[in-house]
């Protein structure tokens, strides 16, 4: 069995770098057209050089997932080039914060805004497309933290978990429209976001003890799992949250079998 993704049009957000980039550059090489969208130009540059390096379709596009007007045009753009919209990964993220006492309110609203209120606006700008194909894919970021969060970690998780939310509540508004919507749930994948791979050997050591398979995702790691979900072979997968984290804290002390001789 096959995952057939050709000629489908794919929108991933912030996928200048990191995580997204990973989800671009797999669904590209499975034949889907990608349309990249960023909030940093340079980021974009790169990948327009990268696409046509490839032979990829697709198009890069500037737009800030907080504001109403740049998700409208980009979804406007991708059905003037395409005429169809059939997945979306809502990837754009940022994270940061604080323990509750000395968090900002500007680092509260900038989660909210970037991680929670930009998935929202980009959902509303596509659904109708989606609606009157009667078809599509809505696969949305959410994170290890909305499962288990992190102490300073407030807003991130406020942010993620309401996105788990905001899944589950488009996935029953769009089921009857033959559109599935889910979230996942990465846990550790190094990226210039967490700098995992720059903490000491001893921090590394900690974070590595609460993975079942004691290893850091990477970005593939989760573009693979983007793969299948936009699949038709995940036609009858909505409303739900899947885990690709290594297996973070599957029991309450992974480490214990790494340590055996
Ligand atoms: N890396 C991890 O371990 C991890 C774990 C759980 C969840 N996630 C989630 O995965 C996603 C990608 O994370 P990453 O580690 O690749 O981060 P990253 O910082 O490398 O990439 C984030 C991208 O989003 C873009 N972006 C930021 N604000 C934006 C905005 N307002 N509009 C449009 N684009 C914007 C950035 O320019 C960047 O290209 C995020 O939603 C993150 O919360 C990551």
């Amino acid at each position: 069995m096959l995952i057939d993704l050709k000629n489908k049009v794919a929108i991933v957000t912030g996928a200048g770098r990191g995580i997204g980039n990973e989800i671009a550059k797999t669904l590209a090489g499975e034949g889907a057209i990608i349309v990249v969208t960023d909030i940093r130009q340079e980021l974009l540059d790169a990948v327009a050089e990268e696409w046509q390096r490839n032979g990829w379709r697709g198009l890069q596009l500037l737009c800030d997932v907080r504001k109403t007007e740049d998700n409208r045009a980009a979804v406007a753009a991708v059905e003037q080039a395409f005429g169809r919209i059939d997945i979306l990964v809502n990837n754009a993220g940022v994270a940061g914060g604080a323990r509750v006492e000395e968090l900002s309110e500007e680092t509260w609203d900038l989660n909210l805004d970037v991680n929670l209120k930009g998935t929202f606006l980009m959902c509303q700008a596509v659904i109708p497309v989606m609606k009157r194909q009667r078809s599509g894919r809505i696969l949305n970021a959410s994170s290890f933290a909305a499962i288990i969060p992190s102490v300073g970690g407030a807003a991130y998780a406020a942010s993620k978990s309401g996105v788990e939310g905001l899944t589950r509540v488009l996935a029953g508004e769009l089921g009857a429209h033959e559109i599935t919507v889910n979230c996942y749930a990465p846990g550790m994948i190094p990226t210039a976001m967490n700098r995992f791979a720059d903490r000491t050997d001893a921090e590394k050591s900690r974070l590595l003890d609460t993975l079942t398979l004691r290893r850091w995702g990477s970005p593939k790691d989760v573009a693979n799992l983007i793969c299948f979900l936009a699949s038709d072979l995940a036609s009858y997968i909505t409303g739900t949250m899947i885990d690709v984290s290594g297996g973070k804290f599957a029991t309450q002390m992974p480490w214990v079998s790494h340590r055996e001789p």
